[in-house]
């Protein structure tokens, strides 16, 4: 399980000692799609399962994506073989392509652009490979459509139900966000998004447990963890769960890459940094109703503010 034991590479989600919903995309320095980190096997294998037992729940395409979905292939072996060079290696003859994942030992020779030499659709293909979750959003009539995507780890959501969904439609769940015209200004904000000017943002939660697959389909096996907090397990039940969010714009498509790395940390060791805990504690106390009922927190924020005090 993505467990971090060091706080140095938790992605620290806070800013101010209060959170409200806004749109805190930042530009992506440096603007890579994906990142290893020490868990790269073990989400490997957990996704890869996942794909194989619940293959609807886990990808879904429309038939119009395939150009943006090699578009993405493209971007993610490019960068794969960029950073990690030591891991990853593609060998190109005209459109005969050979990509070796020297981590795993595995070899895969395909025919650029054509989806019928590669052993899934290309985007669970390079998704296999990789520990973000990937969601395609192609552009048409003036707004966004998930129109293909792979999703192992969602926070609470189905794909199979949001496939074919609008911007709009997919954030409509989302407490003031259409009220206080968040999704008109976030849409108008993803359709200026530039090839070349990637962003980012991290969205946070809590959850009781450490499961990665909290998808909607599995909630009455993982959500009754939520009454299953007291003050002697808090610390080691309860999460920290932080989404590092990238959008890239996809030019030859016309489309929109999001990418989801999901990290987990225990409350027990996020309590170490004295700063972190401090300012949590106070963004905790004061986090609105609504939005801690929409995180799914409300049952044990109390039992989490009083250990954060406590330490
Ligand atoms: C363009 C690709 C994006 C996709 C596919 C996407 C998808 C989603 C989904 C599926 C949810 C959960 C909705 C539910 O409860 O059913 C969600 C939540 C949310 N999204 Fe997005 N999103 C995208 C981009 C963004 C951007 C750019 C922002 C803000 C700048 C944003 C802000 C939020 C917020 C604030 C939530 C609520 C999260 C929480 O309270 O835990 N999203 N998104």
């Amino acid at each position: 399980m993505s467990i971090i034991k060091n706080l140095d590479f938790f992605p620290y989600p806070f800013k101010d000692d209060m959170y409200r919903y806004s749109n805190n995309s930042l530009p992506l320095e440096p603007p890579i799609s994906i990142q290893l980190t020490p868990s790269y096997c073990e989400e490997i294998k957990l996704k890869r399962e996942l794909l194989t037992e619940h293959p609807k729940r886990c990808f879904q395409s429309r038939p119009h994506a395939m150009r943006g979905q090699w578009e993405i292939v493209h971007m993610i072996l490019e960068h794969l073989v960029s950073e990690y060079p030591n891991h990853f290696s593609l060998e190109k003859n005209g459109e005969n392509w050979t990509f070796h994942n020297h981590i795993l030992s595995e070899k895969q020779s395909f025919v650029s652009g054509d989806h019928t030499t590669l052993p899934f659709e290309p985007l669970d293909f390079i998704g296999r490979h990789v520990q973000e979750d990937l969601i395609l959003m192609m552009e048409r009539d003036g707004d966004l459509f998930l129109d293909a995507g792979q999703l192992c780890f969602p926070a609470n959501w189905s794909l199979a139900f949001n496939v074919g969904m609008s911007f709009k439609e997919i954030h409509r769940p989302i407490p003031g966000f259409k009220e206080e015209g968040l999704d008109d200004r976030i849409v108008r904000f993803l359709m200026r998004m530039e090839a070349g000017e990637p962003w980012s943002r991290r969205n946070w939660s809590l959850m009781a447990g450490s499961r990665l697959d909290t998808s909607l389909e599995t909630f009455d096996v993982w959500g009754k963890g939520r009454n299953e907090v007291t003050k002697e397990n808090v610390g080691e039940l309860v999460h920290l769960r932080v989404e590092v969010q990238k959008l890239f714009r996809l030019p030859r498509s016309n489309s929109i890459l999001f990418t989801i790395h999901t990290h987990l940390l225990p409350l027990r060791t996020f309590v170490e940094n004295k700063e972190w805990r401090r300012q949590f504690f106070e963004l905790l106390k004061e986090l609105p109703d609504q939005i801690a009922e929409y995180k799914g927190l409300s049952q044990y924020r109390q039992t989490v503010l009083e250990y954060l005090k406590s330490r």
